[in-house]
């Protein structure tokens, strides 16, 4: 497959009247790559997955149809001090990943950073850096800065249930967690499971990566958060490349060359919101969402703490704004089984029920989502002159201001709204 396959797919798409839709690694949370209720063409970008590393320059290109997974496995091979900032599932695709913002491990030291792209003018290419790169074209390729990490890094995952006094350790962790060191990150997993005595309990997963040595690892949590009750033995020092490998929950010695599997890891069904914590949630208010937990069969939540680089940041300088004053991002996810697919209603019900619940913790106007975390509840575009007011509503709470800003391009680039989605950034058009 070459470039022009791409102009020729959308020379097509346009003459016979057919959306276009692009797909790197499929990942979006409501398929928006792979499924349009009108007649449409899959552009597929798995064969654009090219990567060049290039140590003395610091940087490193890779194609589009890439995965997280071969970009991290393509720096480490080449170096063991460079890294990159990026999501945790080795499996995103780095298309959709990049165009929508992205973060993982690294995020509270780097925040995240691409080298910028003359040729299509600087206020496109901050458009493709959050505001999600299929409202604008198709994205062949980035340019990336490496990052550097040390030699070795320290790992730890430590868990507590509501017996273990789950709800005091959460909310202390609350309270730290956008302070430490920008080299220190802890992200939190919840989930419903069964204890000792075979009663249903909530299980909250703490797993931190420090930039430095287990020594130095140990001794920030026990100076800052000695609530958690870490010891010297569950820290493990390893590479870099072996602790992406942790965070994506391959924990029994897998070889890395498991980052070069595009198998999703996860096969099934999934409903995912997100939210964007500002103040501690108080104990009480914990308590509640336990309950709604232990009422739902497989879900899950993630707290992704945010604080270090991310404070330093403007909320404008790519279309991604949730920047400073942000504690932690939170996920919520239903899961399902094909079996239980006849009651999806129910699963995402559950999963609605919960994000009312939520209202009064996180953020508000707007209550901020993560586009990475697609959500087609918060509004769709319409096929109407309406799009654009119909978009303000989603669009404000994935980009705050900076959604005026990417109409304004898309108006400049794309008048004719060709590359579009559900939830795509409109043209603006005069109401009437
Ligand atoms: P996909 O191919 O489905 O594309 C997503 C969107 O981008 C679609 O609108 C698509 O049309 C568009 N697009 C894709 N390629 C394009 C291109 N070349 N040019 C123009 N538009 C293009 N996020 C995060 O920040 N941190 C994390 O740790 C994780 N973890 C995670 C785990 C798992 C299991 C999943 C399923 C998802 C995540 N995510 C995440 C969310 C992830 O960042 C998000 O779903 C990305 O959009 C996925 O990108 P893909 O290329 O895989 O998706």
């Amino acid at each position: 497959m070459v470039e022009s396959h791409i102009q020729a797919a959308i020379y097509c798409s346009k003459t016979f009247v057919l959306q276009l839709r692009v797909r790197s690694g499929g990942h979006d949370y409501e398929g928006l790559s792979f499924v349009a209720d009108s007649p449409f063409l899959m552009l597929d970008m798995t064969h654009f997955r090219q990567i060049d590393v290039n140590i003395e320059e610091n940087s490193a290109w890779f194609q589009a149809g890439a995965i997280l997974g071969e970009l991290y496995y393509k720096i480490a091979e080449k170096s063991k001090i460079h890294g990159f900032s990026a999501g945790l599932c080795p499996t995103i695709g780095v298309g959709g990943h990049f165009s929508g913002g992205g973060f993982g491990p690294m995020v509270r030291k780097y925040g995240g950073r691409i080298l910028t792209r003359a040729s299509m003018g600087e206020n496109l290419f901050w458009a493709i850096r959050g505001g999600g790169g299929a409202s604008f074209g198709v994205i062949i390729a980035y340019k990336i800065n490496l990052v550097p990490v040390p030699p070795t890094v320290s790992v730890f995952s430590v868990s507590k249930t509501l017996e273990q006094g789950a709800s005091k350790v959460l909310y202390r962790y609350q309270e730290v967690v956008d302070k430490f060191h920008e080299d220190l990150f802890i992200r939190v997993s919840i989930l419903p499971t069964t204890n000792q005595s075979g009663n249903k309990t909530i299980l909250v997963a703490f797993n931190s990566l420090f930039l430095g040595s287990a020594k130095d690892h140990l001794s920030l949590i026990q100076t800052n958060f000695l609530e958690l009750g870490v010891q010297s033995k569950d820290c493990k020092e390893m590479s870099w490349i072996q602790s992406v490998l942790f965070f994506a929950g391959y924990t029994n010695g897998e070889s890395i060359d498991t980052l070069l599997d595009r198998t999703p890891q996860f096969k099934g069904y999934f409903k995912a919101k997100s939210d964007f914590v500002q103040a501690p949630i108080p104990e009480s208010g914990l308590e509640g969402l336990w309950k709604i937990l232990l009422e739902g069969d497989t879900s899950l939540m993630f707290f992704l703490p945010f604080g270090g680089k991310m404070n330093e940041i403007p909320e404008s300088a790519i279309p991604f704004p949730h920047r400073k004053g942000n504690i932690y991002n939170i996920q919520y996810v239903a899961r399902w089984t094909e079996q239980e697919n006849p009651q999806a209603e129910k699963h995402i019900a559950w999963i609605r029920n919960l994000y009312d619940y939520m209202a009064p913790y996180v953020s508000k106007n707007p209550r901020a989502s993560y586009l990475n975390y697609r959500d087609l509840d918060l509004g769709q575009n319409g096929n109407t002159k309406r799009s654009y007011s119909q978009a303000l509503v989603w669009g404000f709470k994935y980009f705050k201001n900076n959604f005026f800003q990417l109409v304004h391009l898309k108006t400049m680039v794309d008048p004719s709204n060709f590359f579009r989605n559900e939830q795509s950034i409109p043209p603006f058009k005069m109401e009437v």
